[in-house]
């Protein structure tokens, strides 16, 4: 199997997220911070080490910022629905997944928030920058944007989205599912109020873990309510973090695998990881450059900063008969179809059929690569 679906989960994951993985049932299946007992002390400090190790990748500025979730999905929900009140208005751009809009497409049903989808110009960052300005109100509290589109790689100007937020007053929530692991990200630098991330993508862990990266005084709403081992007596959740927003028996499995992950990833680099990737990329970019029938839809990455996905269609074939074709015919695993991304899709042109998209790995070769490019052709040239 040559597995380019990375983008929606990394695989293979790195031994040592297998073995932390298994050592954590093995040792630590316990409830941390819960009993005196050893395997409650040993599954604490193993949270504790994860957590270090998250703080120390972005540069938190304490490991009581860093909330363990879900997933990335779970993580902006905590930020939308942890912050919005009637009336506010919410702004994003149009290039977000559906863990944006469909949370917020549901708060404006029920009548509680109203929000805008200002227009990235890939290649323009003036001009995506002056979108968010347009589209922000009196009422505007939150602005959420995408570090990458995961379907076209398209890097927004979020730096300078947060500032505008900033000088408006507005809070500012990263959706870092795409870029953490692959573009660094320094809080210590950055003043991005919320950081939303995927364990299961850049960072190498298993499925069912997220992080939610608190970088505000901003006292968010706990999205469910429940025991933390804390403050027991109190009928109200802790009014500190991680406590707050962390109730229930945390995924010590998933912390742990997460935990290894993020040392792989120390250990290749994220700068090394990001060059291995993008070459890849821009590779296949120019291979498929070549062929008549291939429509690709960004400009050639070579050109400008981009996170490593590519998408295409051939002819105007469904995007899903060529998924279907690469896995039968070369044991080749990409994604197509909409990829969640129904915003972005729109905003391309490719809403009808969605697109073919390829996302390696640090784990990816330039073999595979080459399968890829002689599997294209061939569809190309017999369809
Ligand atoms: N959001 C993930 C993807 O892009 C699942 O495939």
């Amino acid at each position: 199997m040559i597995y380019l679906d990375n983008a929606a989960t990394t695989s293979p994951k790195p031994q040592s997220v297998i073995r932390d993985v298994t050592n954590a049932l093995k040792y630590y299946s316990a409830n941390p911070g819960r009993g005196g007992h050893t395997p409650s002390i040993k599954a604490a400090e193993a949270v504790y080490k994860t957590r270090t190790a998250v703080k120390d990748l972005f540069r938190v500025s304490s490991e009581e910022n860093v909330i363990f979730t879900s997933g990335c999905t779970h993580s902006l929900n905590t930020v939308i629905k942890g912050v919005l009140k009637k009336g506010d208005h919410v702004v994003i751009s149009s290039m977000e997944h559906n863990a944006v809009l469909r949370p917020l497409h549901r708060l404006k049903e029920k009548g509680m928030i109203d929000y805008t989808i200002a227009r990235v110009t890939p290649g323009d960052n003036d001009a995506t920058v002056n979108a968010f300005r347009d589209a922000i109100n009196s009422k505007t509290r939150l602005i959420v944007c995408t570090h990458a589109s995961n379907v076209f790689g398209t890097i927004l100007p979020v730096e300078r989205i947060c500032a505008l937020a900033h000088a408006y007053g507005i809070l500012f929530c990263l959706d870092a599912a795409q870029s953490a692991g692959v573009i660094p990200i320094d809080l210590s630098e950055n003043a991005y109020d919320f950081v939303c991330c995927a364990g299961h993508k850049g960072l190498y862990g298993p499925t069912g873990i997220g992080l939610l990266l608190v970088n505000s005084d901003v006292l968010l709403d706990p999205l469910t309510e429940g025991g933390t081992g804390s403050d027991s007596v109190n009928p109200s959740m802790p009014d500190f973090y991680p406590d707050r927003l962390e109730s229930g028996t945390l995924n010590i499995t998933g912390i742990c695998g997460l935990g290894a992950g993020i040392r792989f990833v120390n250990h290749h680099g994220i700068d090394k990881i990001y060059r291995h990737e993008s070459r890849l990329i821009q590779r296949l970019y120019h291979e498929l450059s070549s062929i008549s029938d291939v429509e690709l839809y960004t400009a050639d990455p070579k050109t400008i900063p981009f996170a490593p996905v590519l998408s295409f269609n051939i002819k105007d074939c469904e995007s899903e008969k060529v998924s279907e074709y690469l896995n039968r015919r070369y044991g080749v695993a990409v994604r197509a179809g909409l990829h969640c991304a129904p915003l972005a899709h729109r905003m391309m042109g490719t809403l009808d059929r969605g697109t073919v998209r390829i996302a390696p790995s640090i784990f990816t070769t330039d073999q595979e690569i080459q399968t890829l490019k002689i599997a294209i052709k061939n569809f190309s040239y017999n369809s």
